[in-house]
């Protein structure tokens, strides 16, 4: 969907919707409107009870003496409790109102509408962002309902505003945003049979033309490197196992990096502790974490961030075979610790030990924050709403919790401690992959822990975030692109400048 920003006129074709605020319905150009309209739109309101309320659509299809297919107003509560999430729920709602009814072109008035943190240019580009977020689709595997879908398929927004100059200008970085979650859903929304790890590595690869440097070490180079443990989780596979380095220095040359690290699991069968048949399915999106990372290093490099970020992924298969490590097997990781591999479906752990090690030893980052959908006991705990957070430091830990609040991508910490290390104890290695079914999630963080020195850490299990059911009128897709809002918000705040 191609979104512009121009001056406010009721001119328009399509659908042609005007925001207004609770009490305060009918002034300005919802006014002109209806004077417009025959006093249709006073009408409308009295009978439907329309008010404004946040949420409420008020639609007059085909009315006399507008040009446009369809009228709507569309409430956003109080002004005062007016916030960037709201007007991009209301631009989501709309976007998707007119998708639904098959409408070719929407405008959206904005007329008057601010809140104190927020100037009218900026609740337009919020407008516009929540929109574009909803209006995201994967469909490339639907042969036979392209043509319909093509008629009807919303491809043009318009957001008038009185200050259109300076909302394009703050919608532009949004963009951006926006760009890195499609391709971070795009990743995970794709099967296994064609997001195999060298697929991955292509794609990872096209971010060289943003100005990432993209580095793709093969098995060869990884197993010189001595990182038996992400091999290991490879070795049943017909694909060959990567790891994927993306570096954008857009800070201070010199100055040390911040580093994301994902698991990129693109299939998990178990290996041979297989998973049962029942939502085996979902498991193409067992790469979630190395997909946010991708969509942010996206994000960051369009936008031109002032920081310098290293992006790692391990990007590997899952799968029982003859040549498939055996519950039992000893693993030797690039750190020279030791693993019991007791449960092979316990892989993600595997994959990002010699990820974190690899990173904190080649770049020496500030701080590392690893994203995995690692355990399904995180959605025990937590359920779709939080993410779980782990970490060895109370600093970042804070700066996470805010920026997942500011964003709508929120994240939980959980407990760590040497209790829960002792479950991970191993009879014939240094340590065994998983703890048993007690805090599943934690004992999971503590085999990473053992893998991070001393900086700043943090692990986010995405497990429940990263494949969403559509659930926000800004998310329609199964890969949510959860993350990519929480960590560019994090490079803002704090690592930008
Ligand atoms: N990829 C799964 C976790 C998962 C489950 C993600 C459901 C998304 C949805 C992970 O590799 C896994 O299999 N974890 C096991 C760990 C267990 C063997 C200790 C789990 O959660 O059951
Ligand atoms: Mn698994
Ligand atoms: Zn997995």
């Amino acid at each position: 969907m191609n979104v512009t920003f121009a001056d406010i006129s009721l001119s328009k074709q399509g659908a042609l919707a005007i925001l207004v605020t609770e009490g305060s319905t009918l002034r300005g150009v919802a006014a002109e409107l209806d004077a417009k309209l025959g006093g249709a739109l006073k009408r409308a309101m009295k009978a439907a009870s329309f008010t404004g309320k946040a949420g409420s659509v008020l639609e007059i299809v085909g009315p006399q003496g507008a040009s446009a297919n369809r009228v709507l107003l569309a409430g956003l509560g109080k002004s005062g409790d007016l916030t960037a999430a709201s007007l991009e729920k209301a631009g989501g709602e709309l976007t998707g109102r007119a998708a639904k009814a098959k409408e070719a072109s929407l405008s959206i008035v904005l007329d008057g509408i601010s809140a104190p943190k927020l100037p009218a240019a900026d609740a337009a580009a919020h407008v516009a962002f929540g929109a574009k977020l909803r209006s995201y689709s994967f469909d490339k595997y639907k042969t036979k309902k392209k043509d319909e879908d093509k008629k009807g398929k919303l491809t043009s927004l318009a957001v008038l505003t009185r200050a259109p100059a300076t909302a394009r200008k703050q919608y532009l970085p949004l963009s951006k945003v926006a760009e890195g979650i499609f391709l971070t859903r795009d990743l995970v929304n794709e099967p296994a049979n064609i997001l195999h790890p060298g697929e991955f590595a292509k794609r990872a690869k096209a971010l060289t033309k943003l100005g990432v440097k993209v580095e793709v070490l093969g098995e060869a180079q990884m197993k010189k490197l001595g990182m038996g443990s992400l091999l290991g989780v490879g070795h049943g596979s017909e694909h060959e196992s990567k790891l994927i380095v993306m570096r954008w220095m857009g800070g201070k040359s010199g100055e040390k990096p911040v580093a994301f690290v994902g698991k990129g699991v693109c299939f998990d069968t178990g290996g041979i502790s297989l998973k049962p048949a029942a939502s085996m399915e979902d498991m193409k999106g067992d790469m979630g974490g190395a997909a946010c990372v991708t969509g942010l290093m996206h994000t960051l490099a369009a936008r031109k961030a002032k920081a310098n970020v290293i992006g790692v992924i391990g990007v590997v298969e899952n799968m029982p075979d003859g040549k498939a490590q055996r519950p039992g097997d000893i693993v030797t990781s690039m750190s020279g610790q030791t693993i019991e591999v007791i449960n092979t479906d316990a892989e993600g752990r595997l994959v990002l030990a010699d990820a974190l090690w690899y990173t904190q030893s080649r770049f020496k980052p500030r701080f590392m924050i690893d994203l995995a959908t690692l355990t399904g006991a995180i959605m025990v705990a937590l359920g779709k709403e939080y993410a779980g957070l782990f970490s060895n430091d109370d600093k970042l830990s804070k700066q996470l919790s805010e920026a997942g609040e500011a964003e709508g991508e929120k994240v939980w910490r959980m407990p760590m401690g040497d209790a829960y290390d002792k479950m991970i104890e191993s009879r014939f290695a240094d340590m065994k992959n998983v703890g048993g079914r007690d805090g599943g999630s934690i004992t999971a963080a503590q085999f990473l822990q053992r893998f991070v020195n001393k900086l700043p850490w943090a692990h986010l299990d995405i497990a429940g975030t990263a494949m969403a059911s559509p659930q926000t009128a800004t998310n329609q897709s199964w890969g949510s692109g959860w993350g990519v809002r929480l960590l560019n918000r994090l490079v803002t705040d704090h690592y930008e400048g």
